[in-house]
Order: structure tokens, then sequence, then C-alpha cells
């Protein structure tokens, strides 16, 4: 099998707090997240030895579990020393995407209900070599014509790993042959597009759809402090699809790919048609917070793998365009 990235072929993945190489890292058939995809899950990224926003990324995590009524979720300090033990062990300190999953567990026969979940939840820790996943001089979208889940369906508010609503997407996103697609929510404005959260600007102003039926994604935050900080004025409003078509300038954001910018939404050229002034400016502000202020893994991945803490990318892509943001 080709991986996209070789290395990853000599991975540890930690299931339960035990370290398996990748080809046994397994969970059972009776896993909830096969029953079900009922599971939540976190991605996060590892910039030169630091875990960007890991704070804000378990909250997230513990939120959308106790949404979902999981029992006996394992307590924080375990999801974090379980994190930090499969980075160590790796010797991975730099264009580190993980997968953080908790499922609600193994069923002891098979079925939906959570009676049927009688030992706890299954935490799986996935970390991969993974450049940021998008071109960072821009990518293509189209709009797709399947709608984001609205509260009366699913909460986009509960990062769960139930993602068909996405993914539909982004086969129609394939067949166009662009990089995703974006998704407008059931009153038809703008939602985010499968992977990531949007943004727009223009005349100066900074535009973000509000998260009634978006992921309110951690990379999107940290964006729009970083942009009121710097003295820029953000607007979280509702967005329609003739406003994308002539904003200034169109990014998006998300713990895989950082910010990206839209070159262009179903044929439209938007702006000049490449990355503009605000969107550069944002990228740096985002990378610089994420450099200084990620949660420090320790010097001992450094030291196992014989790598400096400063690590290598800074912003380069694995030169495909796979938009796989999720
Ligand atoms: C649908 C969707 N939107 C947006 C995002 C970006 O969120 P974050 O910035 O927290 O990675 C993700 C990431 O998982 C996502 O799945």
């Amino acid at each position: 099998m080709e991986l996209p990235d070789p290395r990853n072929a000599g991975i540890l993945v930690s299931i339960n707090g035990e370290l398996k190489p990748r080809a046994e890292a397994r969970v059972s058939v009776f896993d909830s997240s096969v029953q079900g995809g009922d599971a939540v899950w976190e991605g996060l990224r590892v910039y030169r030895g630091r875990v960007a926003d890991l704070d804000r990324h378990l909250d997230r995590l513990f939120a959308s579990a106790h949404a979902m009524a999981f029992a006996e979720a394992p307590p924080r300090e375990t999801v974090r020393a379980a994190l930090f033990e499969t980075l160590r062990a790796n010797g991975m300190t730099d264009g580190v995407h993980v997968r953080l999953t908790l499922s609600r567990g193994e069923k002891v026969t098979s079925g939906m209900s959570p009676e049927w979940n009688r030992s706890g939840c299954t935490l799986i820790v996935l970390p991969e070599w993974k450049a940021l996943v998008y071109d960072p001089e821009g990518i293509r979208l189209i709009t797709s014509s399947i709608r984001r889940n609205s509260p009366q369906c699913i909460d986009s508010k509960i990062h769960h790993a139930n993602l068909i609503n996405n993914i539909l997407a982004k086969i129609e996103a394939n067949h166009a042959g662009v990089d995703d697609a974006l998704m407008l929510d059931l009153d038809g404005f703008v939602s985010e597009t499968n992977a990531t959260n949007v943004f727009l600007v223009r005349g100066g102003e900074v535009q973000t759809p509000h998260t009634h039926s978006c992921l309110p994604g951690v990379t999107r935050a940290t964006v729009i402090e970083a942009a009121r900080e710097d003295g820029l004025q953000v607007a979280e409003t509702n967005l329609s699809l003739t406003e994308v078509y002539t904003a200034d300038e169109m990014f998006t954001t998300g713990t895989a790919g950082a910010l990206t910018p839209v070159l262009e939404v179903d044929g439209r050229r938007i702006g000049s048609g490449s990355r503009g002034p605000l969107t550069e400016r944002l990228q740096r502000l985002h990378r610089e917070r994420a450099y200084a202020e990620g949660e420090p893994i320790g010097l001992q991945a450094a030291r196992a793998n014989g790598r400096s803490e400063t690590g290598v990318i800074t912003g380069s892509t694995n030169g495909t365009r796979t938009g796989d943001g999720a």
C-alpha cells in the first residue's frame, strides 16, 4: 500500500493507552465507532515541538462527549498523557497531525443503544507525519447540493465522527475536480466547507458566518482573536453566495490546513484570483501564535528523533491537493 507519507508506515498508535504499531492498531467490530459512527474527535497539529491550542481542542472534545451523553469518558489528564506519550514514542515534534478519537466504546452486542455499552469509552491517538493539507497559495471550491446540518437535524456544535454529511459534499467536490465543497445552511446562507470554516474580506472588514450551522472551529476562534487584536474589524454574520463571489478575499481555516486562500468558487474568481494581503497577514499572525503559544511536548521527542526543536515545516504542502482538511 502506497502511503502519502512513507514515514507513516512505522508509526505507533495509542489505543486505550496501549501503543501499537500501525498494522496492529485495531478496535473491536463491536466498537461504537463501527456500529454507528458514535464517536467524537479532534484534529490537532504539532508545530515546532508544541501542540497548538490543546486546551481549546480538549474543551470541545469533552463538551461533545457530554452532549452525546458518553458515560465514563476518561479524565482530561488521561487523554493528555496518552497524547504526549504517543508523540514522544514516535519522536514527533513538527509537521505532525494527530487524530484524537473518543468513541462511546465497545458494545456487548451490535446495535444502536448506549445501553449496550458497558465498558467505557475507546480512546484512539493517531499521530501522522502530515504537512498542511492544502496548497497555501490557494484552493478552488464548488458549492455543494448537500446542506450542512442545522441544529434541527444534528447540532454542528458536536464534533462527532459521523461525517456522512461532509463526505457527500466532498464527493461532489472530487467529481468537479476542485479541492473542497462550500456548504450552505437550510436558509441558503454560507455555512462552511466540508472540512473547514470560511472567511471573507470586504472593504477591509473580515467576515465569517456565525456558528448556527457550522463547527465552531478552534482555528476560526484564534483567527478572530488575532484579527481583532491586530485592529481589524471582524463580523460574524449571514453571508450569501453572491457576497462570496464578490468578496475582495476569501480563505478557509482549520487545524489540518491552517489558513488557506480561496481563489475560485463555482467558476467565479474571488478578488484578484491570488492570495490577498489580509489573508497573508492573518496567515502570518496565526503561524506566529501557533509557534509561540502551543503546549510543549517536552524535549524527549526531539532527542529521540535527533531533530531540533525548531523543526522543519513552516507551511509547505505535501504537493498534492487532497484537500482532506478533516
Ligand atoms: C466541518 C469542519 N469545519 C471546520 C473544521 C475546522 O475546525 P478546527 O479549526 O477546530 O480544526 C473542521 C475540523 O475538524 C471540520 O471538520
